[in-house]
């Protein structure tokens, strides 16, 4: 049985965002001290919306380079593209055959994304789920770190894995992954709108802090996200129906490494012009750093490629022997 093994995702499509950073690249870092953690670029993932070719390739050494900027070490760590190991798409098939219509139709994040014109969605976008679970399962990984945005496809990884079980008699074939979710981090809301989570696709730049932001443009970004006229209270529970003053508080406390408690402590009693000022040093001196290194990674594209390219030998190892595994479970390829 393997014991602490981590595979994770990000889609290469455009810009890192703070959300993707606390919610996920930065727990990365975390986890890679204790665990053989697998590292992908899922671009098989980012076409199941169109990607201009050219502007994928680039994206991919960008996504590459923040993982690095943020302090993934490609020595312990294997960092690969989805596209580079085949398995991913041929155990994705195979669930295809396993999980069941029923299930794929309660996923939201399909609905979110198909918006009202559902028939003219790819069925990339619909089937997104199950290519998720043949990325974790194949590489039998035991804990998935990832923001709440992901919970719903997790479960669905663990369904697939409990059917795949049970319908092939291999108990424990496939062991159930853990999601590794930190509530602090867990969804970073848009400056915009405190309802509506941080995310590439929003087309306001001002919804969000990227991981490639200026000192200007940061401090541009807080000074217009959007709070209320009251007075920043002393509980947490008076946060309630504040949905942006929690987000912009919530930001700070994890950025302080502080509860929420203690962050509200500090500014009770406050309007928001200081608190932005505050919340505007903080996360230069967290993001601005992290920039500069990726456009210094950036500066030497072959040295990602090779990162890449070693890491999807390793990956493809591990994939090669899971489809032998489960080709002679199903009776394929005799
Ligand atoms: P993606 O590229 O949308 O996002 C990458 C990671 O960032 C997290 N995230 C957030 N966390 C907190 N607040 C936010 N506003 C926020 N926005 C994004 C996401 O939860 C994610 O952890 N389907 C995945 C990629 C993927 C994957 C996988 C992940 C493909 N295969 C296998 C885990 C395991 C995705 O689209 O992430």
């Amino acid at each position: 049985m393997i014991k602490n093994r981590i595979l994770s995702g990000v889609q290469p499509t455009g810009n890192l965002h703070l959300g993707n950073y606390l919610g996920a690249i930065k727990n990365f870092v975390a986890l890679q001290q204790k665990f053989e953690c697998y590292f992908m670029l899922a671009d098989l993932h980012a076409i199941t919306i169109f990607q201009d070719p050219q502007q994928l390739k680039n994206n991919v050494i960008e996504t590459a380079a923040a993982f690095l900027a943020c302090g993934i070490d490609p020595k312990k760590n294997i960092i690969f593209c989805q596209s580079a190991v085949p398995g991913h798409s041929e155990l994705a098939w195979i669930f295809n055959c396993v999980a069941r219509i029923g299930w794929l139709n309660r996923m939201t994040q399909f609905k979110e994304k198909a918006g009202s014109n559902k028939e003219k969605a790819s069925v990339g976008l619909y089937s997104y789920p199950i290519l998720m679970a043949a990325d974790i399962l194949l590489y039998k990984a035991t804990h998935v770190p990832v923001g709440e945005d992901q919970k719903q496809h997790l479960e669905l990884c663990r369904d697939i894995a409990i059917k795949f079980n049970n319908d092939f008699n291999c108990k424990d074939f496939f062991q159930l992954p853990e999601p590794v979710i930190v509530k602090e981090v867990a969804r970073i809301m848009s400056l915009k709108d405190g309802k509506k989570k941080m995310s590439k696709s929003d087309d306001s730049e001002y919804s969000r802090i990227n991981l490639t932001d200026t000192e200007d443009q940061i401090i541009q970004k807080i000074k217009k996200a959007k709070t209320d006229n009251d007075l920043i209270p002393s509980k947490v529970e008076d946060l309630n129906g504040r949905d942006e003053a929690r987000n912009l508080i919530g930001i700070l406390a994890i950025l302080k490494n502080q509860t929420l408690e203690a962050a509200l402590k500090d500014f009770s009693g406050k309007n928001f012009s200081e608190f932005k000022n505050i919340l505007s040093d903080y996360l230069i001196k967290e993001i601005v750093p992290i920039g500069k290194k990726i456009k210094e990674f950036k500066k030497d594209p072959n040295n990602i490629k090779k990162i890449l390219k070693d890491g999807a030998e390793k990956a493809n190892i591990v994939s090669n022997q899971t489809l032998k595994d489960v080709h002679n479970i199903l009776g394929l390829a005799l």
